[in-house]
């Protein structure tokens, strides 16, 4: 219910024009002139059936603010009986009980009257809850005839009570309505709005996978056709080199015996000997460059033992290639060890970086190094050489050893990286996390690598 204060006003409104009312009239007694007393009777009843018809309660009041009539709803609202308020203060029947010396009816009341006495036209209005009622009180002074006299019997006032309960429980109860519904309202945009950002973070994480997608899809395609640019590059190395080492040499050695046996058939033109030795000594060497090439290729070791053994091997055949650099090996694994997928990338990688030591590095030690640690396979190649600083942004785009071991690292599952080593030199290091399937590989599946 609205609480007391609620609407509390009192405002004056300027005095409607209309005519002067029936109550009016009659509330001055006249003349005993017959026809006129059968007037002021029917005027009596009329007023009675108008304001018994109404619902407000309607009270006539003296100039102390005493009832002189009121209708039925006092009745109806068990303040009394008609008869039974009459001559009694307002306050004390509409506001029954109240003990209250600064109440704020009694208070209305009075001034309202009081203002009325002193001519004051118009209109006087309170609002105020009595128990469970919530009323609206308008007091008006009573119209008078110009110039008349009024005695101090005559009403001077109507007081019209209204009971606004009922309407304000239903604006009470509509206030609720609008409010469940606001709120269901602001529930159900909430659960939109979400629903909606739900929505568009799952479009922004598929369209950042289909990008993803699309990327390594592009780089799939761009690795396999370097995939075959490399075996293109590789079978032209060959056939060059088969060319130019072999080919040359056995034309050499066609030479040298040839002219070997020329030298049988006319002795006097030189010793045959010195020229079949000479043949040997090519021989050798056209042996030595095919399995320079072969070893290039892919040795047979890394087949028939594995990567570690083959690393091994590389590493001391290269050392005679190249006396002046002293190669240690630190190899802490053993074949077995070495997944069948990785061996063949682990040697190529060992064959990539001590070249590149040997071309570009001018250094005096190189330590290769394959160790496991916590199932990770490392492959470390450390030299003291210049160091990369010296290679050119040029050098770097021209070659592609280095760019092709960053591929095959991440073809193979794992992490390719090479650095300026602490103090001098140059460090390249490989790794590959190795999952249960690389540990059961068993031996033979290898051969098929
Ligand atoms: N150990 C190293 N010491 C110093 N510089 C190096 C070393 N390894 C590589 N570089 C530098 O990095 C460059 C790139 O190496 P990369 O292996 O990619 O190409 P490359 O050896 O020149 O040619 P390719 O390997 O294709 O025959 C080299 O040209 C060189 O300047
Ligand atoms: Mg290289
Ligand atoms: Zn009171």
């Amino acid at each position: 219910m609205a609480s007391p204060a609620k609407a509390k006003a009192r405002r004056a409104i300027p005095p409607v024009a209309r005519r002067p009312s029936r109550a009016a009239a009659l509330a001055r007694p006249q003349l005993a002139d017959p026809g006129r007393q059968a007037a002021i009777e029917r005027a009596k009843l009329d007023w009675e059936s108008t304001a018994d018809a109404l619902e407000a309660l309607v009270c006539l009041l003296g100039q102390d603010g005493e009832i002189t009539r009121t209708n039925r709803v006092v009745e109806d609202w068990s303040l009394g009986t008609v008869s039974g308020v009459l001559g009694k203060h307002a306050h004390t029947v509409v506001h029954p009980g109240c003990r209250n010396t600064r109440c704020s009816i009694a208070g209305f009341l009075k001034q309202s009257l009081g203002e009325i006495r002193r001519g004051t036209r118009g209109q006087f209005e309170l609002q105020e809850s009595i128990g469970a009622r919530f009323l609206h009180m308008t007091i008006r002074p009573m119209r008078q005839r110009p110039g008349a006299e009024s005695g101090p019997g005559d009403p001077r006032a109507v007081l019209v009570v209204t009971d606004l309960s009922a309407l304000y429980r239903a604006q009470d109860a509509l206030e609720r309505l609008n409010s469940s519904l606001e709120e269901r309202v602001r529930t159900r945009t909430q659960a939109l709005a979400d629903a909606n950002r739900d929505l568009r973070n799952e479009i922004i994480r598929r369209e950042q996978a289909e990008v993803a997608l699309r990327g390594s899809r592009n780089e799939l395609v761009a690795l396999s056709e370097q995939l075959i640019g490399a075996q293109e590059g590789e079978r032209k190395r060959i056939a060059l080199e088969l060319h130019d080492s072999v080919g040359q040499s056995l034309s050499a050695v066609k030479y040298t015996l040839e002219r070997g046996m020329e030298l049988l058939r006319q002795p006097r033109l030189g010793n045959p000997g010195a020229v079949f030795e000479l043949a040997v000594r090519r021989i050798q060497e056209t042996a030595e460059s095919i399995r320079s090439i072969s070893m290039n290729l892919r040795p047979k070791l890394l087949d028939d033992l594995g990567a570690a053994s083959a690393v091994q091997w590389f590493c001391r055949d290269f050392a005679e290639i190249y006396p002046t650099l002293t190669i240690v090996t630190e190899l802490s694994v053993n074949d077995g060890q070495v997944p069948g997928r990785l061996a063949t990338v682990v040697y190529r990688s060992v064959q990539e970086l001590l070249n590149n030591v040997a071309k570009h590095s001018s250094a005096r030690h190189v330590v290769v190094k394959l160790s496991m640690d916590d199932n990770v396979l490392l492959l470390e190649v450390r030299d003291d050489g210049v160091g990369l600083e010296k290679a050119t942004p040029e050098s770097r785009r021209h070659g592609s050893g280095l760019r092709n071991l960053r591929e095959r690292a991440q073809m193979t599952g794992g992490q390719f990286n090479i650095v300026q080593a602490p103090g001098r030199g140059t460090l390249a290091q490989l790794s590959w996390r190795l999952a249960e399937a690389d540990r059961t590989v068993p031996q033979a599946a290898r051969a098929a690598e």
